[in-house]
This record gives C-alpha cells, structure tokens and sequence, in this order.
C-alpha cells in the first residue's frame, strides 16, 4: 500500500546542544520536509509571558494569558537558514536564543496548560505531514505515531562546548562555566518535570553524537528515512 504523506514525519528528541537543531534543519530541507522546531515555541511562550509580567506560578493567570498568544513559525528556507519566529506580529528569532530564554522555556514547558496549548498547535501543523519535528517529547507525546523517531544524545561537557561556539559565533558574550551548569539544570529538569519529561521513545533509534559531526550524523539519519 502506497505510503501516505501524513505518516511522513520524523521526530528527532534529546537534550540541549545535542545537535538537534543543525541535524533537523539540514535533514527538512534535504527531504523537502517541514522543520518544526517545538523548542523555539517554548522559548516563545516563555518570552510572551514575561512581556506581560505573569506569575509563572499562577496557572490560571498563564491559562487566562495563552489566548492572546499569536505565534507562527516560518519555514528554513536555504537563503535563511534558521526558522522565523513571529509572537503577536513581533519577530523574535534572536531575542529568545539565549541560554537565559533557554531557563525560562524549560521554566515554562512544566506547566500543564502550556504543554497542552503548544502540543495541540504542534499536532495541528504535523497533520498535513512531511514534517521533521525537533525537541523533547515529539516521538513519545507529540507523534506517537511518527514513522521515523531519533533520540540523540552526548556528554554534558561536549554539549557545552558546542553551545559556547555557537553563541561566540551570534557575537555573544558566553561564561562557559556557566554554560555547562545551565546544561546540566536544564537536563535535570527536563528529564525529571512530572508532564511529558525528556525522555526516549521506545521505538527511537539512538545516536550518540559526541564523537561525531554534524555531517556524519546527517548521513545516517538520511540513510534510515529514505531506506524506508
Ligand atoms: O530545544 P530548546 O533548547 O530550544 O528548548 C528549550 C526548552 O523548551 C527546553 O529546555 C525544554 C522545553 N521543550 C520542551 O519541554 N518540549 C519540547 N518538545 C521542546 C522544548
């Protein structure tokens, strides 16, 4: 039986700067699939709250703030490069890649009524298929289904470095020490959050990356999805 499109979706979780983000781009636009990174949703939920000042303790005030959340993602393209973020007609691609907006989404991905609103909208744009999603829970929770699931994984150290390069490169300014300890929180509460927790889905394929490149895991991935 032919293969329909909506079953087409690739799930790719792990940890922070495990590579996720560099593979799924590359692996979307060499398959000519959606990259749908489900993190910089988080990380622009997280943004749009602290804008308008709500206690992230109070459930109902957050519940009572969602609706107003406008978010698009725009498809990489290769001129690009990264996917646009628009909150409420703002673009904020920049604004939330700091290890700092990074905090504040893990902050806010343990709330309840946050995962719920942002899996929905998740869900809704993996339906038309042809996706590779990107993050924490979208081969256990978001698609359960997916056709082809990855869970990547590397030393916290290695996971750090990478970081500091990347955010040298925005012309940041990076505390590696503080790098590496904001790494590590944010696995911990990750993996240990009571919803949806970092976690690889039974049917995943593992790769550890810390030994190899980006290029290296790419070709892999590629090899699994177009072999069937
Ligand atoms: O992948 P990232 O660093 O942009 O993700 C930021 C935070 O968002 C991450 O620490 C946890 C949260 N997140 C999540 O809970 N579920 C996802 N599917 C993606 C991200």
């Amino acid at each position: 039986m032919a293969r329909r499109e909506k079953d087409e979706i690739v799930t790719i979780d792990g940890p922070s700067g495990v590579g996720k983000s560099s593979l799924s781009r590359q692996l979307a636009l060499a398959l000519g699939y959606t990259y749908l990174d489900t993190g910089a949703m988080y990380r622009a939920v997280g943004l749009f709250l602290r804008d308008l000042h709500i206690d992230l303790d109070d459930d109902q005030a957050v519940a009572a703030a969602l609706p107003g959340l406008d978010l698009h993602l725009f498809p990489v393209t290769e001129e690009d490069g990264d996917v646009r973020v628009v909150v409420n007609g703002q673009e904020v691609g920049r604004l939330i890649r700091s290890p700092e907006m990074g905090m504040l989404a893990s902050r806010v991905s343990a709330i309840p009524v946050v995962r719920t609103h942002l899996t929905r909208m998740q869900q809704a744009i993996g339906r038309q298929g042809r996706i590779v999603a990107e993050g924490r829970d979208t081969g256990t929770v978001v698609f359960p289904r997916a056709r082809w699931k990855f869970y990547l994984e590397a030393a916290p150290e290695e996971r750090a470095r990478r970081r500091v390069a990347q955010l040298l490169a925005l012309g940041q300014e990076v505390d590696s020490q503080k790098v590496l300890e904001m790494t590590i929180q944010r696995d911990h509460d990750d993996q240990s959050r009571a919803i949806a927790p970092l976690l690889k889905a039974e049917d995943a394929l593992l790769i550890d990356t810390s030994c190899l490149d980006i290029e290296t895991v790419c070709r892999k991935m590629l090899a699994v999805v177009r072999g069937g």
